[in-house]
């Protein structure tokens, strides 16, 4: 394959929540796409993934009343994620579930001694989620290489979700849907989403501090800009007509290679929860 034509393939991956209804793909296709994920790296190459394909309509009802549930969870309680309804799965060709068997983490480096479970057990995990991970990739990337298009769903794998999918489906409560990959012929735009610009993402030889995010611009992101970041059909922000009302001070730090002037880096802050106020954050604590 040429060059220009792997990358095209990466540029048409996106993640398109539209369909075009009644439409369906053929076994052979669903199997080419299976196969790129078959052919993901995996740790110690245990390949710690199942692939389910919902091919038939009506258990694919079935599985969209499970993500219309899952969707509906996130709007009740984890307000202010910019969440989009599920009604779209009716119009998937098919869908291809990602499951983790974490068995198989046993085959990756672990602790031998009590000191030392801090270094290997995260590790253990970082290398179970990334290879699971490669394969959805490899699944999205197969999906755009057959001119087909796809999202990339974490729901599904959270507990509640997760359970109702394995009765379904019949796969061990103790495996996990990673991913759900909606598959189908685009119905809207297939524009790029929002990429840093490569200058700001890219680092030669060392990390830049003048290209470090700032505490605040994580804030920012979190709390006001992430849902044109997310739904817009603009890879640069620059093309935005309402880029000075949208980001304001932070206009440079998004759009040019420097996003932190000064050089100067941050002590490590506790990021597990969002901490300004803006549209999300206004969103969360409504009642
Ligand atoms: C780990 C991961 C989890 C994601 N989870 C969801 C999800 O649950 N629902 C969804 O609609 N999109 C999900 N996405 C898709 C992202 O929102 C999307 O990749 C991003 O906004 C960039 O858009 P693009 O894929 O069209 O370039 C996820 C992507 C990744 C990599």
């Amino acid at each position: 394959m040429s060059e220009a034509l792997f990358q095209d393939v990466i540029r048409k991956r996106r993640s398109v929540r539209k369909f075009e209804p009644g439409r369906s793909v053929e076994r052979d296709v669903l199997k080419r796409i299976v196969d790129c994920g078959r052919w993901a790296p995996s740790g110690a190459n245990v390949q710690c993934f199942d692939f389910i394909v919902i091919d038939e309509p009506g258990l694919r009802e079935r599985v969209m009343d499970v993500f219309l549930g899952q969707a509906q969870r996130l709007v009740d309680h984890a307000r202010g994620f910019p969440a989009v309804k599920k009604t779209y799965l009716a119009n998937t060709a098919a869908i291809i579930i990602v499951v983790g068997d974490p068995r198989w983490k046993v085959c990756f480096p672990q602790p031998t001694s009590k000191g030392w479970e801090a270094e290997y057990l995260d590790n253990n995990e970082v290398i179970f989620l990334n290879s699971i991970g490669a394969a959805i990739q490899n699944i999205q990337l197969g999906v755009a290489a057959e001119g087909l298009t796809s999202a990339w769903l974490s729901g599904g794998g959270e507990p509640v979700t997760n359970k109702e999918l394995s009765e379904l489906l019949g796969y061990p409560q103790w495996m996990r849907a990673y991913g759900t990959i909606p598959i189908g012929y685009p119905a809207a735009t297939q524009n790029r989403r929002y990429r840093r610009p490569l200058v700001q993402a890219l680092h030669w030889n060392g990390y830049q501090p003048t290209q470090y995010r700032s505490h605040a611009q994580v804030d920012f992101y979190e709390s006001t800009l992430r849902p044109f970041a997310m739904y817009r059909d603009e890879e640069s922000m620059e093309s935005w007509d309402d880029r000075a009302e949208k980001l304001g001070e932070w206009e440079a730090a998004f759009t040019t290679g420097t996003s932190n002037p000064p050089g100067e880096l941050e002590p490590e802050a506790d990021f597990s929860k969002p901490r300004t106020t803006g549209q999300a954050t206004k969103r969360r604590l409504k009642d």
